[in-house]
């Protein structure tokens, strides 16, 4: 049995392999990254380290070759990238005969509004249209999303959204990553769709216990979208970053990140990580920095 993870050298990608090497010898597992370079340390452990360019289906076929499972971690970009991308990645993974394909979705996928959901929605049609097994492991919204907010606040900053009192089901990435890990590793995985969600709160909720976690008071300010951009803008966020930051607000004010799943807790064999403990954390990460 040979697992593959692709994106094993990105934020989520690292965490699902470290997860992953806990349970499952080294020379079980494959990945495949744009640059090798960067999975030495992989390497060095045994892990079989491929070279592998969605934009280069060419270098899947070798990358993808003799695997049982795959996990295809979304890239980033833009949407038009990102479908052609993930589809040369469906293909080369179709084409290579793995028997399971998993693949990190987005909360929702086949009916949400979020900017972004198109592309989900089109690898999940692409997986579907193999035939191969699947499984979509739909992931809500890190928690380490809104860290250059909670940078914000820690500098004196209020919180400032235009999300209203839309939920948003935030959790820890390295939640996100042993979920996954289970799916590579566990049986009865095919043809599921996992919702991996944390329990959704409002902005005002997040701040609310962040500011316990600080022992301060954090003022929220919640403005209209002009008006977020406009404080973006001030505070820096390059130009081209403030209509996706808008357009997160506006799909997370409209409930596209509003979802109630146990899935998360069944995946993982334990409740999440509790959103107080989760946040102190990524507090003293930052600390650090
Ligand atoms: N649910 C959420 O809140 C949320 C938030 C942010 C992102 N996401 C999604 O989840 C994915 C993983 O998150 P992350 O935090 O780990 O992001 P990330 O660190 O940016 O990881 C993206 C990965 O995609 C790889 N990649 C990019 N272009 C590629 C290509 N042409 N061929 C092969 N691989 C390519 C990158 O490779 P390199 O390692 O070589 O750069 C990287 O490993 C993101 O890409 C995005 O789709 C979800």
């Amino acid at each position: 049995m040979k697992i593959l993870i692709t994106g094993a050298t990105g934020k989520l990608g690292t965490k699902v392999v470290e997860t992953l090497l806990k349970s499952v010898p080294a020379s079980q597992l494959a990945v495949s990254v744009r640059n090798p370079e960067k999975a030495e340390g992989l390497r060095a452990l045994g892990v079989d380290v491929r070279q592998g360019d969605f934009d280069r289906p060419e270098t899947l076929d070798t990358a993808f070759a003799e695997i049982d499972k795959i996990l295809i971690i979304s890239t980033d970009g833009d949407n038009e990238t990102r479908i052609r991308q993930h589809t040369n990645a469906v293909e080369a993974a179709a084409r290579a005969k793995v028997g399971f394909i998993a693949y990190t979705s987005v909360g929702n996928a086949s009916k949400n509004k979020l900017f972004l959901a198109p592309v989900h929605r089109a690898t999940e049609e692409a997986i579907l249209k193999t035939g191969i097994p699947y499984s979509f492991i739909r992931n809500n919204w890190y928690l380490e999303n809104e860290i250059a907010a909670f940078q914000g606040v820690l500098a004196g900053a209020p919180w400032v959204t235009s999300a209203g009192a839309g939920k948003v089901g935030w959790a820890l990435r390295q939640d996100y990553a042993e979920a996954a890990a289970a799916v590579m590793t566990g049986d009865g995985h095919e043809n599921t769709m996992y919702e991996l969600s944390g329990k959704p709160m409002t902005q005002e909720e997040l701040v609310d216990i962040l500011g316990t976690v600080l022992g301060k008071e954090i003022p929220v300010q919640q403005v209209d979208d002009d008006i977020y951009a406009d404080i973006m803008k001030g505070v820096g966020v390059p130009e081209p970053i403030i209509p996706i930051l808008v357009a997160i607000q506006v799909s997370i004010r409209e409930g596209s990140l509003e979802i109630v799943s146990n899935d998360f807790e069944k995946l993982l064999g334990r409740p999440i990580t509790p959103i107080n403990k989760a946040l102190s954390q990524i507090v003293n990460e930052i600390s650090q920095l």
